[in-house]
């Protein structure tokens, strides 16, 4: 019997990108995946260190591996366990010393090191009976040199990161200590993925990075291409009928951008454009860089290049030194904007950064209260927007079987959840039913919307 890992994900799409890497170099260590910590061989945590005390969860995750492998071991089975990701890159050390049952550390940059590691922790335990395997390493030899050839069987969506890391420092930010510097993947290599991923018959691509909108890739001859160009690019792949591309900084829009969601058919109207706040003197403060005018002024060319566009964006409330009448600027701002969806945050010190020092944090009940004044509001508009989805006919790739029989689920142009009845469409001649629909692109009809997702029947 082939051996077995476990990985679990904490965060954002840049750590699932990650996981899903770590999980083809198993693949390629001949390990399969498993959903059951107490079945795995090997376990590997990926973790995230952006808010609140993200260690803790680990920590208190590694309690329970501890448990299942004393549970193993008893067995006769062995168990590794791996720490990677941003907690590992910030506190790898630390970590080691504090659980002893962590085998491997490794950073973001490292993991198509894991084999070399997993060799070095077996040899380890063999020879002293424990294994301290620490890689946080920003190595030259990039990662993504060692992506696998073949992405067959992994859905008709999918990751392609473009770029990775970010020079901007916000104050309230670990990703510029955790991921480093800015680095542009080159267009060659994005060209040689993207179109791998058409031949496996992906039809979402999903540029993903830090701070995707400051892409700038060596071409191949001594030039340099932005994202708008590399949408452009990928645009002409056959196949790829639909693009995104996430987060984007407001700095780094530029007219070029703009004007791709003008020009672009396959570029899907919907951008995540995170603010933070509504307050300029919380703005300059986080060392955002621009503006609230300039955000507001970048909405209406963004809706005057593709009027459909649906927004999305970031908020952290409670940032230190906000006070009533900046709070009351973020709400303003949420209110003219009119979202399709946000996410908000408490604002949480992170340790290392310089907001974490201010001396004018706020109290922990005006954060709270701020919060749900926020969320409410973005929930109403989550809901209007969804709601205002109601009798349109839109394309949905749908990605997974629901919880329901006859049941598929998929995206709008919009990223919202369709759940679609496919009752009528059963393909008879086909040992899985629904064959024809799964993974494709189908006109759906919206029939009702709720706050989190839409319903709808192929129209
Ligand atoms: N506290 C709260 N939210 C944060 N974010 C990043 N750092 C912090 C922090 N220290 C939020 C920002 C960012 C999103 C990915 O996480 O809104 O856009
Ligand atoms: Fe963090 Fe700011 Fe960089 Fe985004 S732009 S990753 S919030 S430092």
């Amino acid at each position: 019997m082939s051996k077995k890992f476990y990985i679990k994900t904490y965060g954002c799409q840049m750590n699932v990108y990650d996981s899903e890497r770590m999980s083809d170099v198993m693949d390629g260590e001949g390990y399969s995946a498993t959903d059951n910590p107490d079945d795995a061989d090997m376990v590997i945590l990926n973790t995230c260190h952006i808010r609140e005390k993200a260690a803790e969860k680990v920590y208190s995750d590694i309690g329970r591996l501890r448990q299942i492998r004393e549970k193993r071991t008893k067995d006769g089975k062995e168990t590794y366990l791996a720490v990677a990701g941003c907690v590992a890159q910030a506190e790898g050390a630390e970590m080691m010393r504090r659980a002893p049952t962590i085998d491997m550390v490794l950073g973001p940059q490292t993991y198509h090191r894991l084999p070399a590691m997993m060799k070095e922790s077996k040899t380890q335990r063999a020879s002293t009976g424990k294994s301290r395997v620490l890689d946080t390493d920003f190595p030259v030899e990039a990662k993504f040199d060692h992506l696998p050839k073949d992405m067959r069987g992994k859905g008709p969506a999918a990751f392609l990161t473009v770029q990775e890391g970010c020079d901007k420092f916000c104050t309230f930010c670990v990703v510029p200590y955790t991921r480093g510097t800015e680095f542009s993947r080159p267009l060659g290599d994005l060209m040689d993925e993207a179109k791998r991923m058409a031949d496996a018959g992906i039809i979402e691509v999903t540029l993903l990075g830090q701070n995707v909108n400051a892409y700038h890739g060596d071409n191949g001859k001594g030039g340099i291409v932005s994202l708008s160009d590399l949408i452009h690019h990928v645009a002409e792949i056959a196949g790829i009928e639909r693009i995104r591309y996430t987060t984007s900084h407001p700095r780094d829009m530029d007219a070029d951008l703009l004007a791709a969601h003008r020009d672009v058919a396959k570029l899907m109207p919907y951008l995540h454009l995170p603010i933070q706040s509504g307050s300029n003197a919380i703005l300059d403060a986080m060392n955002r860089k621009h503006s609230a005018e300039r955000y507001m002024e970048l909405v209406v060319e963004l809706r005057a290049a593709r009027p459909d566009i649906a927004l999305s964006s970031d908020f952290i409330v409670g940032f230190p030194g906000e006070s009533d009448a900046d709070f009351e600027a973020t709400m303003e701002l949420v209110r003219q904007v009119q979202y399709a969806q946000a996410y908000s945050f408490k604002y949480s010190p992170r340790p290392g950064t310089p907001a974490s020092v201010m001396e004018t944090q706020v109290d922990e009940s005006v954060k709270a209260a701020r919060l749900a004044e926020l969320q409410a509001e973005l929930n109403k508009q989550q809901s209007a927007f969804n709601a205002a989805s109601v009798g349109q006919k839109m394309a949905v790739l749908l990605e997974r079987r629901g919880k329901f029989e006859h049941q598929l689920v998929g995206r709008s142009p919009f990223l919202q959840a369709v759940y679609v009845d496919v009752k009528d469409k059963l393909d008879e001649s086909a040992h899985t039913p629904y064959t024809g629909l799964m993974g494709k692109l189908v006109d759906v009809e919206i029939i009702s919307g709720g706050p989190n997702s839409l319903q709808g029947k192929v129209a």
